[in-house]
């Protein structure tokens, strides 16, 4: 059998393995398993490739077109590749892994525009190539300017997106949306030079258009994802995670990569499906979301003087929990900076036995990543039952004694629901000051990540609990017993 023939088999059972994995990443229970799947397709994938190039550098065709020097370029960049991940896994936070996602996303995005350059180099060098080389020609030739310009494209797009999406995430650029004048008009007028220069370079390549899509495809990228403003970051990050899977899968047709085309439609795929679901959760356009904010116009940064808010202490908050019957947790992504959930998690069983009824609200876009909270509370072993998601908890908050709103803030923030010009105007969002009680576990005044202030905090039946939610909620522990 063909060495050819041995890496197609291995690639289609390492593309089975990605959808097993994705299977069972798409449920608590099975998430390990799943995991396994997709590192076991990794590595059959990674051996296949280097196997075939190994092969291939004895083929003395290639050999004079560089194949020689390809397994060194391989093993070289297998190893930096592997020694750079691991090391940033190592270190990372729990709270950094979504904005080290953006940047691996921006790598993805980078490598396709590589690939695209490398595709339409190798065509013009092949042509100075003696006679006999094999040379591509008539439509098989169009359709490989076709793919090394929109892989560019979607490439340059992904790259510089995700870059702005880490900046963001990372607190390293303000988490506002970017409001240039005529900003559609940018973004369509973008689209529209790139349809031209594609049938442009289709018909006659030439090197400027290349030059050009690449530039005008990098400030496309940054501008889509500038014009979205911190509160709908959630669904750019999914986004752009199917934007790479795009970009992958049009490497992998100009590399004539079976598995490389199959990952990255299932990643551009169960990305999109994704921030459908996300822009469905959050009540967002996702045609609006994907188009960098189509059709948001700019609103009020909401500057109004809410008045007065009140203070509680620890011992005063616990006294408030032990003489309630029902009580609400809250958590976001102040729960996740404080590592709070194992505190939180003691607290719950405490007032369970003293039998408080406790349930927790979760928020779909609550932390920063989806199902961010969801991962916390199971580590820190709190019953999956009692764990709700907003739309089942929602009604029942008016009835409740006392909600804890640990760390959260933009999710919480009745201006979403009541103040038409607000930035998150229309974002559902957990009804906590429906409560007869509300404590917010927070360190100062300081607004949420899409950076609007919160009237929560300046209601009658709230009271703030300054300080680390971690220290905070052991402080109430203690002062329960
Ligand atoms: P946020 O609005 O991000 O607010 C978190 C709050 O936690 C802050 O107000 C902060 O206030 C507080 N905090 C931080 N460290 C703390 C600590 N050690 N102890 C106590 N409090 C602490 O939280 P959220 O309600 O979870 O909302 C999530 C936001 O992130 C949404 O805007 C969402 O759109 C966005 N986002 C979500 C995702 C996904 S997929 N979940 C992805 C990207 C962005 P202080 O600084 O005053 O303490």
């Amino acid at each position: 059998m063909s060495a050819d023939a041995i890496a197609t088999a291995a690639y289609l059972v390492a593309a089975l393995l990605f959808i097993l994995a994705l299977a069972g990443l798409s449920k608590h229970e099975s998430a390990k398993q799943g995991w396994t799947y997709g590192v076991a397709g990794m590595v059959i994938a990674l051996v296949a490739t280097v196997a075939l190039v190994v092969d291939r550098t004895t083929d003395d065709r290639l050999v004079n077109v560089g194949g020689g020097t390809s397994i060194v370029l391989l093993i070289v960049a297998v190893l930096v590749g592997a020694a750079v991940g691991l090391w940033r896994a190592r270190i990372v936070q729990m709270t950094e892994i979504p904005q080290l996602i953006a940047l691996l996303h921006s790598f993805v995005g980078l490598a396709a525009v590589l690939v695209g350059w490398n595709g339409y180099l190798e065509v013009e060098r092949a042509r100075g190539l003696p006679a006999g080389t094999e040379v591509l020609t008539g439509s098989l030739l169009r359709i490989h300017h076709a793919e090394v310009f929109i892989g560019i494209f979607i490439g340059a797009v992904t790259f510089t997106g995700s870059i702005v999406a880490f900046l963001k995430l990372a607190a390293r650029m303000k988490s506002a949306p970017l409001m240039l004048p005529g900003k559609n008009l940018i973004n369509v007028g973008a689209l529209v030079v790139f349809a031209a220069l594609t049938v442009a370079f289709v018909v006659q390549p030439q090197l400027w258009e290349l030059v050009a899509v690449t530039v005008v495809a990098l400030a496309l990228g940054w501008h889509l994802v500038a014009s979205i403003g911190g509160g709908d970051m959630p669904v750019v990050v999914s986004m752009l995670n199917s934007y790479s899977g795009w970009a992958a899968a049009a490497s992998g047709f100009l590399l004539d990569n079976d598995v490389l085309i199959v990952t990255g439609a299932l990643v551009g795929s169960s990305g999109a499906y994704l921030s459908y679901i996300m822009c469905q959760a959050m009540n967002r356009s996702f045609i609006s979301v994907i188009a960098g904010g189509f059709g948001i116009e700019a609103s009020s940064g909401g500057d109004e003087d809410y008045g007065e808010h009140r203070e509680i202490n620890a011992a005063d908050a616990a006294d408030l929990l032990a003489g309630a019957s029902s009580v609400v947790i809250t958590p976001g992504y102040g729960m996740a900076v404080a590592q709070a959930q194992y505190p939180v998690a003691t607290l719950t069983q405490k007032l369970r036995d003293k039998g408080v009824e406790v349930r927790f609200g979760i928020h779909p876009v609550a932390g920063r990543l989806p199902g961010h909270m969801n991962v916390l509370l199971a580590e820190a072993k709190v019953p999956y039952d009692i764990v709700l998601e907003m739309d089942e908890i929602n009604d029942d908050l008016a009835d409740t004694d006392v909600v804890l709103v640990i760390g959260a803030n933009d999710t919480v923030n009745p201006a979403a629901a009541e103040d038409p010009g607000s930035p998150i105007a229309g974002m559902p969002v957990l009804r906590v000051w429906e409560a007869k009680n509300v404590i917010v576990f927070k360190r100062s005044m300081a607004a949420g990540y899409a950076g609007v202030q919160n009237p929560l905090f300046f209601r009658e039946n709230t009271q703030m609990l300054f300080g680390d939610a971690k220290d905070k909620v052991e402080e109430i522990v203690r002062a329960l017993t």
